[in-house]
């Protein structure tokens, strides 16, 4: 006698996925709006706010505007803005130095959410030359167009001081040159600055995703040439868990990788390897993708942003950054 063998397996993934509450119950990743970070840019002026083209939804907006969007993510339960000013061209130089003014537009931005929103969001800042300087590089240039590793270090660091003086909350410097991370520490510790954050920007590849950003902070149109001698390649993964060791070595709270979406296998060998705070940002270009995108009838946009922030998070994030944040956050918060 032979047993009749059943033409369908006994075991059914399928089974747990019939009800909605059922898909619910084995849901195995989470995304809630205190995993975003909300990128904002800001510009001078009052009552000004400025589409920025390339990015359809975002503004620029002046330090009262910045406020309104800080309490906007505090009340929609963002925990976290980020701040990139958009300086105005006659305060470029080719050594950047308005990074260095305690007076300038994100230090004036910084005091004012601190003052209207207390503790109530966190607020990090960008520490890397490109929104000051006249050629778009992020640090110091030779006559070469080179760009100079630890003369930049030597900014960078004071300029970290300046926003953390000024009340940031987490300092991200985002330039990737060697040993930065270490030096802004110990300037920081120097300075008393003991609670300060350090969130680096530790695999940040040259990457033709960060466009509609440069338009944001007014840098697109002066850079010439590319970021390639200090940004990674993007055929590279291994190098990115030397660059991700040696932040965490230096003192990193947490680190980034960036862009987000293709970088997947970035953030998952970084949160196996290392088990710190692994951040992804999901960039300008990427927001521009999903936005065109939607409006060409590829999908609804909704349902597109949804599913790449909780691939991010499925992958290994610790929370993302995105201008999507207030959509996300909207749409989470049902
Ligand atoms: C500046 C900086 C960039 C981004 C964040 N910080 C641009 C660049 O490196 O050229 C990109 C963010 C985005 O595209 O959304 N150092």
């Amino acid at each position: 006698m032979t047993t009749a063998q059943s033409a369908y397996p006994a075991t059914r993934l399928r089974r747990t996925r019939a009800r909605a509450w059922s898909r619910a119950l084995h849901r195995e990743t989470v995304l809630t709006p205190a995993d975003l970070i909300w990128p904002l840019f800001i510009t001078e002026g009052r009552g000004v706010e400025e589409p920025v083209g390339s990015l359809p939804g975002v503004s620029r907006w002046s330090v009262d505007g910045i406020v309104a969007r800080a309490q906007e993510a505090a009340a929609l339960g963002i925990p976290c803005v980020a701040l990139f000013p958009n300086t105005p061209p006659a305060r470029r130089t080719q050594g950047g130095s308005e990074a260095l003014n305690p007076d300038n537009l994100i230090c004036r931005a910084i005091r004012a959410v601190r003052d209207a929103c207390g503790e109530d969001v966190g607020i990090l800042t960008d520490v890397a030359l490109d929104p000051y300087t006249s050629h778009g590089q992020d640090g110091l240039v030779d006559e070469a167009g080179y760009v100079a590793n630890d003369a930049t270090v030597e900014v960078l660091t004071r300029q970290a001081v300046v926003q953390a003086e000024a009340g940031a909350d987490i300092i991200a410097p985002s330039d990737m040159m060697d040993g930065r991370v270490g030096a802004i520490r110990e300037a920081l510790e120097a300075k008393g600055h003991h609670n300060v954050q350090i969130m680096s920007y530790a695999a940040k590849y040259a990457s033709a995703f960060y466009g509609p950003f440069r338009d944001a902070v007014g840098s697109g149109g002066l850079l010439k040439g590319n970021k390639q001698t200090y940004q990674m390649d993007p055929a590279n993964g291994d190098e990115a868990l030397r660059e991700i060791a040696l932040d965490i070595a230096e003192g990193a709270d947490s680190v980034m990788v960036k862009p987000g979406l293709a970088y997947l296998d970035i953030i998952w060998r970084a949160r196996q390897m290392f088990g710190v705070p692994v951040f992804a940002y999901q960039v300008s270009g990427e927001y521009a993708l999903i936005e065109a995108g939607a409006a060409a009838g590829a999908g609804d946009r909704d349902a597109l942003l949804m599913e790449k922030l909780i691939c991010m998070k499925r992958a290994g994030a610790a929370g993302i950054l995105t201008y999507h944040a207030p959509v996300a956050a909207r749409l989470l918060n049902g």
